[in-house]
């Protein structure tokens, strides 16, 4: 089978995945709300591209419960999570099982679609050819949010070898198979390669002062070790007993940044 950037084939590493999604939605949605709050509301049709075990969909129907969700995913076991989640008397959820570069979305008229951290696992063309469909089928009036990590605006004192090294080596197996851990830094340029007006290209930064140093490393640490490390016990343990130390260190800087794109 064709291998991708994102594919999960331990169950252990599947959990820590579903609970990293969950933090990181209930974490970014109030970070990020002043930027979509005058697209959401109550009317709001929803398309979640890649929408992973629905945790961002979650916090939106949490806040707007009446609004109309559909996800879609390639990835069955995330979608199942999510279904679970919402119950199958859930009104107005749709999940669906689909590879974004054969995505339909016409038939939904969505007013706003969210494209989050998807991005960042395909290669360019891909990331073009899901824009450009998107961009072709979507209303005049429809708002699309790219949102999408860029990893060279990590910062992490005191630094720490195992750490940059568990970083670059995430970096290079994700750019191996197409991704790119950078993309929030290109996000404006892929969306008005496609043909998007852009309004806006924000900068967020996620910190052990905006969020918790406890919760940055738990919505973090997946990232580093990411597969990499999990082969290699000794190194695994070096790394844990870092991110033990960054815990207890109240003097520790731990930065993250993403990109959030508003555009038509
Ligand atoms: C890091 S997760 C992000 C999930 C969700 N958007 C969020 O913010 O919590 C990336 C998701 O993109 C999905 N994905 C990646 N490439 C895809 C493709 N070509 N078609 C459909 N889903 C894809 C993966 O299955 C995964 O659920």
């Amino acid at each position: 089978m064709e291998k991708h950037s994102y594919d999960l084939d331990v169950q252990e590493r599947l959990n820590v995945e579903l609970l990293r999604l969950r933090l990181q939605a209930k974490i970014l949605f109030p970070l990020e709300e002043d930027f979509f709050l005058e697209d959401l509301n109550e009317n709001a049709r929803v398309l979640d591209l890649g929408c992973g075990n629905g945790a961002y969909l979650r916090e939106v129907k949490n806040k707007f419960p009446s609004s109309c969700l559909r996800g879609f995913d390639r990835n069955q076991t995330l979608l199942d999570a999510a279904k679970n989640h919402f119950g199958i008397d859930c009104v107005n959820v749709d999940l669906l099982n689909s590879n974004l570069l054969e995505v339909g979305i016409r038939s939904f008229n969505p007013s706003v679609i969210f494209i989050r951290f998807v991005l960042q696992h395909l290669e360019n063309q891909q990331i073009n050819k899901v824009l450009t469909t998107v961009r072709a089928a979507k209303a005049l009036t429809c708002i699309v949010y790219l949102i999408d990590t860029d990893d060279r605006r990590i910062k992490i004192s005191p630094s720490s070898s195992i750490i940059a090294y568990a970083l670059a080596a995430k970096n290079k197996q994700q750019a191996c198979l197409g991704g790119d851990r950078a993309i929030g830094g290109r996000l404006q340029a892929v969306a008005e390669n496609a043909g998007f007006d852009v309004f806006n290209n924000k900068p967020i930064t996620i910190s052990a002062v905006n969020i918790g140093r406890a919760n940055w490393l738990e919505v973090f640490s997946p990232i580093m070790a990411g597969g990499i490390l999990y082969d290699d016990a000794e190194r695994q343990k070096l790394l844990n007993n870092e991110i033990e130390s960054l815990r207890t260190n109240n003097e520790a800087v731990l930065e993250w940044g993403i990109n959030l794109v508003r555009c038509r």
